[in-house]
């Protein structure tokens, strides 16, 4: 990101992905696709929260593997270091640093409210740890650190954006105005997709029935065979419409992929059996992600480059924020 005049003025974006997985087709049509539309009009700032990620026990080389996987999917999928900051969250030390302080502002019965926090713990009983707890705490100092104007995030983070506000709030009210309070942006083609075995769930990475999901690195075959196999209904009528969860999820996903709108796409399998249909949109799904294949493949081999483009996002991502911590540090009363 350079300085010219016109850059400063623009909006601050920061968001975030867990490096836990390959992405799914969900996770790249409901938000990385996003990420690289918005580097045109904002200022992004997108980092691999690994952080967060040992939040549930990671498995060390696993967890390794799976941070350099994220960071080339994201650039894999079309992110410019030319235009945006890309990063590994641990890699910028202020993000905890501003987390343990906003801790101090944030209420215990508000972290309890937290829906993530008690699904979550219900699934890893055997693992509740204080980390799994603060996380939306650490999640508003990712943004709050930046300054961000605007967060994409999906449903399941609306409250934790939610509650980043509440502490911005807070804390510029006991301290005078200190952080920006970050909207949520909500993108224009807002993509919810849902897994192909269970229409009535989002489509998930740790889904244990590898039919629900589409990776975006599945090779074309197995992209089509589990688009054929997706759960549909018994209406045999391509129609977006109201107890037709796994079409409508079809449509979804073929009209974002194709950019024709849902109306186009119903008009052009009409009369059509759900076998073509089907077949159709596993082919548009399988040519859209062919080149960020490719890219992967090409960007995860060069590991040097790779922590090359990482480590100078790390660069600028700490100069913008230590500016935010001279500016904390100053108002809590801390010493210099
Ligand atoms: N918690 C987010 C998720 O699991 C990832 C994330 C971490 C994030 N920090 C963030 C997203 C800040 C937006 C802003 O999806």
């Amino acid at each position: 990101m350079s300085n010219t005049p016109e850059q400063q003025k623009k909006k601050i974006i920061l968001s975030g992905i867990q490096p836990t997985g390959i992405f799914t087709l969900g996770n790249y049509l409901g938000a990385i696709k996003n990420w690289v539309t918005l580097q045109e009009e904002y200022n992004c700032c997108y980092m691999i929260a690994d952080l967060h990620a040992i939040t549930v026990r990671q498995e060390t080389a696993a967890l390794r593997s799976g941070i350099l996987d994220a960071a080339a999917l994201v650039l894999a999928c079309g992110v410019d270091p030319e235009k945006s900051l890309v990063f590994l969250q641990s890699g910028v030390h202020t993000h905890a640093e501003l987390s343990w302080i906003l801790s101090c502002y944030t209420q215990f019965g508000e972290l309890s409210r937290m829906t993530q926090f008690k699904d979550k713990s219900a699934r890893h009983a055997d693992n509740v740890n204080a980390g799994l707890f603060t996380y939306p705490v650490l999640m508003a100092a990712d943004i709050l650190v930046y300054q961000a104007d605007l967060v994409p995030v999906g449903a399941d983070q609306k409250q934790h954006l939610e509650l980043a506000r509440n502490i911005a709030e807070r804390f510029n009210a006991v301290h005078g105005n200190t952080f920006t309070v970050p909207e949520p942006y909500i993108p224009k083609a807002g993509a919810r997709i849902m897994s192909l075995a269970d229409p009535t769930k989002k489509m998930s990475k740790s889904d244990t029935n590898v039919n629900g999901f589409i990776s975006i690195l599945d090779d074309k075959d197995t992209i089509i065979r589990k688009f054929r196999r997706a759960v549909t209904d018994s209406d045999a009528c391509v129609r977006y419409g109201e107890g037709k969860d796994g079409i409508n999820n079809l449509l979804t996903i073929y009209s974002t992929v194709t950019g024709k709108t849902i109306a186009e796409a119903e008009a052009e399998f009409d009369g059509k059996g759900y076998g073509d249909f089907k077949t159709a949109v596993g082919e548009a799904v399988a040519d859209h992600l062919a080149p960020v294949r490719d890219n992967f493949s090409r960007i995860r081999a060069d590991k040097d480059a790779l922590l090359a483009i990482t480590s100078s996002g790390a660069e600028k991502a700490l100069s913008i924020t230590e500016r935010t911590m001279r500016k904390v540090y100053k108002k809590v009363g801390f010493i210099r």
